[in-house]
């Protein structure tokens, strides 16, 4: 059991195999955040450290008249922070009752604890075993209104993550509204820290930056309706001495695929406080008598051994606690997709002779991208309808799948169920399924509007249409799109007193749909995308294991793009394909071989038009899908290193197999800069036994079987400590691959 209570105390001391996170019940029921941080013994009751000082203009707590001289809300660090009664800083609830009063004063009624990982009801969450994760609950009521929060806690020793979230229940008399329901705020009385958040726009998603938490709000979020592309729901919060290697941090990932807002308050006391949840701009939820609301989960990871060690514990806990059915362990099939190689610009004979092609060099999937259905020959048309288009095609889907798979690949195809144009046959039958505010002039984007996915009807018939179209034709892989934020937020399901739910709904509504086809289609690939990376979150990761890293397709940018990603999420998470040069998005050349080491950090696949290489090209790509299976266990199951940065002259990251056996390793990287008498490039890999004797390649990446230079009988540790040199570049952006075999281990 990783939870210790001493009701004595009113302690509850959350533990996992490195971190401490604990509170505590003071006399009058306020619940204060004692601590959270490296692991310290649970009997430890940190609230020795709360100074129990009157600030001016923070009042005191009161109870029953009489106030409690030094004991402020405002200052002292607590587990759930209300609006209203005299915590000034940024607070997790906000809540207007029938009066126009907006205060909540919670107060701890009890606890529990509960062997297993809580579940939560259309929500997506983490999972685990019941032997891996255990759960406390604790319930908080208003004494006033009637109002009950229930904070839900799951603990993953292994993983060093304690899941937050809170169901907030109306057990009073009358309707009130939710103005703001954070899944959670955490505070930290001492300590300087840096916010890392993973900013970004369309194609260049998921930039890191640092900043010192400074005196007053600052924050990231969204109200774009999707978890956008401009601001990541993770985001890591260290101290201003972490590095990679070293230094205490915090990861916080929220489960959520909509509006969001992640808060840092660096307040009067130098005390930081994260608030964390869905956005309340765009929410206004009424809970009417016995109704309660679900917030979403925030995951928390705490290392105190820096970035990397933060890394393998996010990575796994999405890999292995969030991703779910077969896809979560079987291989993924190496695809190809149409969409850089025609656009719109194909028939079925053009995709069955790229399919022809593509299967002989060893790809396994042909993916259809757009332009398959109803009149879409250009992105001004005929999105929502998903008929296929038998014309464009010379004959129906099915056949077209089968033309394929005799081919010996499976088929996919991609869809874009959330969205309408307006010319097209859905919105003539059905203008009110489009997000629009009547009245006014909808903003469109890509000529396109976005159906309403918090109304059960437009949900029922995309899952209808869907059903359909996945059961007629033997389609293996669904890669599932959405290419605009929404806005002009309005829904004809929703009567006025509730639009301040649509945003919400529609995540809500989305997840059900999600739900519903993923489980009746298990066997399917569903693949995320939206525009790219435009939402890469926790929520989505729960029903498809793998989504669209970005639209860029630029392998020297996509270099920065994995990489920020790869702080919060898995390399088996990130769809990265090959792509022609000059480059579509940037009109860069890069080496063949560069672009599938790029790619292989990732799904793998290939995104141009196979007809058009040369037969020397063509022998590269059955290289490189040779070298993908080899090394497939560690990319896609192995621990990922980052061993460089984007600003580096040469960026460099390593797949390990995971200790204890640490028994073999590719390393790969990549020249971002040439310079003239140019200096060795010097890397440091992690995650080798120190004691193992490593054997060590170093290759021109797409040539593995042929090493530049070969060590043998070096240790980990010397490996680590003293680092390897790579050989100096004479080509712009080229790339190797160094191989690490452990074969013995030092006698010394
Ligand atoms: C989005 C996707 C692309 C492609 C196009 C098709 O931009 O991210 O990969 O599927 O839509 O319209």
């Amino acid at each position: 059991m990783s939870i210790f209570m001493d009701e004595a105390r009113g302690l509850v001391t959350l533990q996992t195999k490195h971190s401490s996170y604990q509170m505590k019940r003071d006399p009058d029921g306020l619940l204060l955040h004692t601590y959270y941080g490296s692991r310290i013994h649970s009997g430890d009751d940190m609230s020795h450290a709360i100074a129990r000082v009157g600030r001016g203009f923070s009042g005191s707590l009161t109870v029953n008249g009489t106030e409690r001289p030094g004991w402020s809300e405002d200052v002292l660090p607590l587990e759930y922070s209300c609006f209203g009664v005299g915590d000034y800083r940024a607070s997790a609830l906000k809540v207007r009752h029938k009066d126009g009063s907006r205060a909540v004063s919670l107060r701890v009624r009890d606890w529990t604890v509960q062997k297993g990982k809580y579940a939560l009801k259309g929500l997506p969450a983490l999972y685990a075993a019941p032997s891996e994760a255990d759960t406390l609950l604790v319930r908080m009521e208003d004494p006033y209104s009637g109002l009950a929060v229930e904070l839900q806690y799951g603990v993953v020793e292994e993983l060093d993550l304690v899941t937050r979230a809170a169901r907030i229940i109306n057990r009073g008399k009358t309707k009130l509204w939710l103005e703001k329901a954070a899944s959670l705020s955490v505070d930290w009385q001492f300590g300087e820290f840096d916010w890392i958040s993973f900013h970004g726009r369309h194609t260049m998603e998921r930039i890191p930056e640092r900043q010192p938490v400074r005196h007053g709000i600052q924050s990231i979020g969204t109200v774009r309706g999707t978890s956008s592309h401009h601001y990541n729901p993770f985001s890591i919060l260290c101290t201003p001495q972490t590095t990679e290697t070293q230094g205490l941090c915090f990861g916080v990932s929220l489960v959520y695929s909509g509006e969001f807002l992640m808060e840092l308050e660096r307040d009067q006391a130098n005390q930081t406080r994260l608030v964390c949840g869905i956005h309340p701009d765009d929410f206004c939820w009424e809970l009417k008598p016995g109704e309660s609301f679900q917030t979403p989960e925030v995951l928390l990871f705490c290392s105190d051994r820096g970035f990397d060690r933060l890394s393998q514990c996010t990575h796994r806990a999405i890999r292995d606690h969030i991703c779910r059915g077969i896809w979560k362990r079987q291989d993924r099939p190496v695809l190809i997709n149409n969409w850089e190689a025609t656009y719109f610009d194909f028939t079925g004979d053009k995709l069955i002779g790229i399919a022809r092609e593509a299967a002989a060099l060893g790809i396994e999937l042909f993916v259809m991208d757009d332009g398959w259905f109803g009149k879409r020959d250009n992105d001004h048309a005929g999105l929502g309808d998903w008929f296929p288009n038998e014309k464009k095609l010379g004959c129906s889907l099915r056949e077209l799948g089968e033309k394929i798979t005799e081919t010996g690949m499976q088929f996919g195809i991609w869809f874009e169920p959330e969205a309408v144009n307006k010319d097209s046959d859905l919105y003539r039958a059905h203008p009110e399924w489009a997000v629009q505010i009547p009245g006014r002039d909808p903003n469109l984007s890509r000529d396109q509007l976005v159906l309403d996915f918090s109304n059960r009807a437009v949900q029922d018939y995309l899952i209808a249409r869907i059903t359909e179209i996945l059961s007629k034709a033997p389609i293996s892989y669904v890669k599932w799109d959405m290419n605009r934020s929404i806005c002009d937020k309005y829904s004809t399901a929703l009567d006025a007193a509730h639009q301040g739910e649509f945003a919400h709904r529609y995540v809500l509504g989305l997840y059900r749909v999600l739900d519903t086809l993923t489980t009746a289609f298990p066997e399917v690939l569903f693949e995320g995308c939206s525009g790219g990376g435009g939402r890469f979150d926790a929520g989505m990761l729960y029903y498809m294991p793998q989504i669209w890293c970005s639209d860029n397709t630029d392998a020297i940018n996509r270099l920065s793009i994995q990489y920020g990603s790869s702080f919060g999420y898995p390399i088996s998470a990130m769809g990265s394909h090959v792509s022609a040069v000059p480059n579509h998005q940037t009109g860069r050349i890069t080496p063949f071989a560069t672009r599938a080491a790029v790619a292989m950090a990732g799904t793998f696949g290939y995104e141009l038009d196979i007809r058009k290489l040369s037969e020397d090209e063509k022998e590269q790509i059955r290289s490189q899908i040779r070298s993908f299976r080899r090394f497939y266990p560690l990319i896609q199951r192995g621990d990922y290193h980052r061993l460089s940065t984007p600003e580096d002259l040469c960026i460099a990251w390593s797949f390990t197999d995971p200790a204890p056996q640490c028994s073999e390793a590719v390393i790969q990287a990549v020249q971002l800069r040439l310079e003239s008498n140019g200096v060795p490039i010097h890397l440091y890999p992690v995650g080798l036994h120190p004691e193992g004797i490593y054997e060590l390649a170093i290759c021109n990446a797409g040539c593995e079987d042929r090493p530049l230079r070969r060590i043998a009988g070096i240790s980990g540790a010397a490996l680590m400590q003293g680092g390897v040199t790579l050989p100096v570049p004479q080509e712009e952006y080229h790339a190797w691959t160094l191989l690490l075999k452990k074969n013995g281990i030092c006698a010394d």
